[in-house]
């Protein structure tokens, strides 16, 4: 049988670029020869895709990779659009591949806009839709959609970065009489911790608003919730299954970027120490989660958990988590009884059913 030729692209025009790159070295490594060949499509942090002819630069070395995504790379040069004849767009990379896993993180990657390029190149590919992608990655749609769908969300409030700047006494007081200090202030659309600020007064809220409005013109802010930081995987498309969750114990006083990529002294437990009726509830929480946003796929859903007041939060929804072999959405798989290898499959696999499911729908 022929193998399926997977494309695989990665780095793309995020703060997550770096850890994209390490997530598709671990793919390349672990992927199942026999069934698939791979065509790394390497984003550079500038936009510009490259095709590489072959995985082989791509090796665990993050320089190397760096290189490949470079201009001196050999790899072969893709324009997306204004190539394109007849409005066939892709038209390129569809001769040349099967199926796309977009193993990307953050805006330009997880957020829908790489997902509508696929879907109109008819490219099937691995992960949620335009839909659950924006969604997932907007938190304030995000926190609208799971309360909607009553999943319990922490209190928060939404601003634009206009009103913040055209009335920011109101503002504030509207935040300190709603959520109180600390609070977190948060861009609306961004990953891995970036523009996020936890304030304890009037004078770290302001900073940490006009942070965040460097970030997006939405701003969401979130009263402090407590207890432990939980993460469950979810694998599926209409029937999705759950893992074990997970616990993350941050070395920081929240878990921000440096404890997320710099520091590398965060503690994970896979299982996460709770009772089992516990543990239930949070693979039910993310389940009804992920169906909330409309996710196919994959996604890892985090909570809070307090055991003392016996709360359980939604905190969010990750479309496209943190992908390399010893990360989260992985291991919690592993410990469930998938393999990283069997991981990748089934997702590649589950990408052709979404693709097949689809063409029944009738167009006119
Ligand atoms: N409302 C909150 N209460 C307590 N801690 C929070 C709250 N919101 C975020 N945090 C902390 O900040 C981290 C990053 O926030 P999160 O919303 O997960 O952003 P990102 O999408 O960048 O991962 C969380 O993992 C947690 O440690
Ligand atoms: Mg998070």
């Amino acid at each position: 049988m022929a193998k399926l030729r997977v494309g695989l692209i990665y780095g793309g025009r995020s703060g997550e670029h770096e850890v994209s790159i390490l997530s598709a070295n671990s793919v390349i490594s672990a992927i199942n020869r026999q069934k698939y060949e791979v065509v790394p499509i390497g984003i550079t942090k500038e936009g510009k895709w490259l095709v590489g002819q072959s995985p082989a630069p791509l090796v665990e070395s993050k320089e190397l990779t760096v290189r490949l995504l470079g201009s001196d790379a050999g790899g072969e040069e893709i324009s997306l659009m204004s190539k394109t004849k007849s409005g066939e767009i892709l038209s390129g990379l569809r001769d040349k591949i099967d199926v796309i896993f977009p193993v990307m993180h953050g805006p330009f990657g997880e957020d829908g806009t790489i997902q509508g390029l696929l879907e109109l190149a008819e490219l099937p590919y691995v992960g949620g839709g335009v839909l659950a992608s924006a969604v997932g990655m907007d938190k304030a749609l995000m926190k609208a959609v799971f309360k909607q769908a009553g999943l319990p969300v922490g209190d928060y409030q939404v601003y634009l970065r206009k009103e913040w700047r055209d009335n920011p006494t109101l503002v504030l007081t509207e935040i300190e009489r709603g959520l109180g200090y600390p609070c977190f202030i948060k861009p609306a659309n961004l990953g891995s911790s970036v523009g996020i600020s936890k304030a304890h007064d009037r004078m770290e809220l302001k900073k940490a608003l006009d942070l965040a409005a460097l970030y997006d013109r939405k701003l969401v802010i979130e009263k402090l919730l407590t207890g432990r930081e939980i993460e469950c995987g979810v694998l599926g498309n209409d029937e999705p299954l759950a893992s074990v969750p997970g616990e993350i114990i941050p070395c920081t006083e929240f878990y921000d970027y440096d404890a997320k990529y710099i520091l590398n002294d965060s503690q994970l437990t896979i299982p996460a120490p709770l009772d089992a009726a516990l543990a239930q509830k949070v693979q039910e929480l993310a389940l009804r989660s992920f169906k909330a946003v409309d996710c196919a796929g994959l996604a890892r859903v985090d909570f809070f958990v307090d055991i003392d007041k016996n709360e359980i939060y939604v905190n969010e929804i990750n479309t496209m988590p943190g992908f390399t072999k010893i990360s989260m959405y992985p291991k919690m798989w592993e410990a469930t009884g998938v393999s990283y290898s069997d991981l990748i499959d089934r997702l590649l696999q589950l990408a052709l059913e979404r693709f097949e499911d689809k063409k029944q729908n009738k167009i006119s």
